[in-house]
């Protein structure tokens, strides 16, 4: 074991990992000491969506390891993978403190931060063998979840969630946490990773936390940094699309073409927004239904704005 544990100084920061051997040693004191572990994968730019994420950890594991990495492998060449903010004192600030050296401490005691540990690893450490937004040029092990990574988002980002799959495959299997936690906002990669914990037998529960929205319902997400004073207003025009659908749906229609109706007519009357896609999706299967049935459905969407592209769903009688 590494280093003495020393809370005196700084005892609100996390600890900062950045090495993988480090982030093992502090996994095995973590089992030793009988601790359990809650994962919370993040892109860092943290918002108090990821906050609720973490919050919602807190409650439930013993020790709480937010994962900060702006992960190259899902993002397309023409993407944001260069603009995507990278905040990371400010998000180690957000987690309770500047944080302290995994070098001096590696032990697993908790911090008393909302999150004990942050690893942020660097490209080398996840991808051994190089990574580029290029899928011919990519080497090594990547991760498919088949039959559900094509449609939706996944139709105008198709190397998506073979990017995330793949990633947090490895964060599971780095970090060996005991529950990982995901936000609803991204319904599809909720259900992605689900089927990716059953389907490669990953001995860990995943949970799902509802959406965190500003005041005006517009979904928290990193990206909403990206908008313009002038588009922020009518980017709420796609939540109030799925809650005019989700309105119809609780007084009783379950006709898609009666609920896209009343979507798309929302849409439509907003000023800079072009809608990219609706869907009314099976929870599970996520394919498109022409009625709702017993198991419910995710009504999502993606709208393009000038400065950003957004996207939001809300759940018709189903849980993630
Ligand atoms: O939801 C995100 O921020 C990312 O897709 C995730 C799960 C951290 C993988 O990079």
């Amino acid at each position: 074991m590494l280093g003495a544990t020393n809370l005196s100084d700084d005892s609100r920061a996390p600890l900062l990992i950045h090495s993988v051997a480090d982030l093992r040693r502090w996994r095995r004191n973590a089992l030793m000491a009988g601790k359990t572990v809650g994962m919370v994968p993040t892109m860092g730019a943290l918002h108090d969506g990821h906050l609720n994420l973490v919050r919602r950890a807190r409650t439930s594991c013993d020790l709480v390891v937010v994962c900060i990495y702006v992960n190259p492998s899902q993002f397309a060449p023409h993407e944001d993978l260069d603009q995507y903010p990278r905040t990371l004192q400010q998000d180690i600030a957000l987690l309770g403190g500047s944080a302290k050296d995994a070098a001096r401490q590696t032990d697993a005691s908790a911090t008393g931060c909302l999150a004990d540990v942050v690893f942020a690893p660097s490209n080398e450490s996840v991808y051994p063998d190089g990574i580029t937004t290029v899928r011919k040029d990519q080497r090594g092990a990547f991760v498919e979840v088949l039959g559900l990574s094509h449609q939706m988002e996944g139709v105008t980002r198709p190397h998506f969630f073979r990017g995330v799959a793949t990633i947090v495959t490895k964060l599971i299997n780095l970090v060996q946490p005991d529950r990982v936690f995901f936000g609803q906002k991204d319904a599809q990669q909720c259900v992605v990773v689900r089927s990716l914990i059953r389907n490669l037998c990953l001995p860990v529960e995943m949970t799902v936390v509802e959406t965190t929205r500003e005041q005006d319902g517009l979904a928290m997400s990193s990206r909403n940094r990206y908008l313009t004073a002038e588009e922020r207003q009518p980017a709420i025009a796609l939540y109030k699309a799925l809650r005019r659908a989700q309105t119809a749906y609780l007084e009783g229609e379950r006709r898609r073409s009666a609920l896209m109706e009343l979507a798309n007519a929302e849409i439509s009357a907003a000023p800079n927004v072009s809608l990219e896609y609706l869907s009314l999706a099976h929870p599970r299967t996520l394919d498109e239904l022409d009625n709702i049935g017993e198991d419910g459905a995710i009504i999502s969407g993606a709208i393009r704005m000038p400065s950003a592209r957004l996207i939001d769903n809300l759940l018709l009688g189903c849980e993630l």
